[in-house]
């Protein structure tokens, strides 16, 4: 359980489970100050002579490319390793890897893998001076997506969630962008969170402690103030999961019509990349509601501020 009146600094961030709320408020609060520099206005250099390297065994457009600027606009020198063209093709180990990236200068390391215990496990042979941010590890935890949501609804709806009725609706099984909101959620005490899904796309009970569990999407939606839509991880298909796209997206898919039943001002969120005509319709996807892209440009604020808190500036 995180304590909350823990305010230590983050060593690693592997996880938003045990993080107090003074903490994810206080790094909310980091980046909301720096949406400026994030966005390019206004140099600063507080990484200078810091190097950031994202190793990523996983593909990804907006995490490697909000964390590269992040960096960037920090001051910082990055390498965005090459793992396909790496050593690591040769059977070289991710903590190799590691330990000769960190004898070439580099301390700061964004990681992604498909494994849910390899970024953990890679953050446990850091050296003493290095940290590791978790970038998404399987089904575990994205936290800085987690942070990165939590910062637009603040954006929109105040920093004060319990008045706040927030849907969660798509694949939550597989996701580790839902996992991470449910924690950050949870620990900012929003008032109702609902959890939508297809059976079979449903996480553990554990997992869903604390939440509304809803057999339909029209029930999720009803007064809602907050719609977070997840990607249907399509791969999921192929296991039987779920019958068909077009019955999905007939049962789950939301479109402007349905988004009716929720409150006028709600707001819908999407961590992307997005199954357009799957999970969301376009005209809901590129309509007034819609909050994706300011999601995409929090990341690189969030990012920037992850990277401050975890080299100490
Ligand atoms: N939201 C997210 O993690 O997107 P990418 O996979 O493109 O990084």
């Amino acid at each position: 359980m995180a304590d909350p009146t823990d305010t230590a600094p983050l060593r690693h961030l592997l996880t938003l489970e045990h993080l107090s709320r003074a903490t994810l408020e206080t790094l909310l609060s980091r980046a909301a100050a720096l949406r400026p520099q994030a966005l390019g206005h206004g140099a600063r250099d507080a990484l200078r002579g810091r190097t950031v390297v994202n190793l990523f065994f996983e593909p990804s457009t907006r995490t490697r490319s909000s964390f590269q600027l992040a960096a960037l606009r920090l001051g910082a020198d990055v390498l965005n390793f090459e793992v396909a063209l790496s050593s690591t093709r040769k059977g070289e180990s991710a903590v190799d890897t590691l330990r000769n990236l960190e004898a070439m200068g580099a301390s700061l390391f964004v990681v992604r893998h498909s494994d849910s215990l390899a970024v953990t496990e890679l953050a446990a042979h850091a050296a003493a001076t290095s940290a590791v941010v978790n970038a998404g590890d399987g089904r575990n935890a994205h936290p800085t997506q987690g942070l990165l949501d939590m910062l637009t609804i603040r954006q929109h709806k105040g920093e004060d969630f319990s008045g706040l009725r927030v849907a969660i609706v798509g694949d939550v099984r597989h996701s580790r962008v839902a996992r991470s909101d449910l924690h950050a959620l949870r620990t900012l005490g929003a008032g109702e969170i609902r959890v939508a899904a297809p059976a079979a796309l449903l996480p553990d009970a554990a997992e869903l402690q604390g939440t509304r569990v809803c057999e339909r999407l029209e029930e999720a939606l009803e007064d809602a103030d907050v719609v977070m839509m997840l990607r249907l991880q399509r791969e999921r298909m192929e296991e039987g999961l779920v019958p068909s796209l077009a019955q999905y997206r007939q049962a789950w898919g939301l479109s402007a019509a349905r988004l009716a039943g929720a409150r006028p001002d709600a707001i819908v969120m999407h961590p992307g990349p997005m199954n357009r005509g799957v999970e969301i319709e376009d005209e809901v996807a590129d309509g007034p509601r819609s909050v994706i892209l300011e999601q995409v440009a929090n990341g690189v604020a969030v990012r920037m501020a992850v990277l401050l808190e975890l080299a100490r500036v």
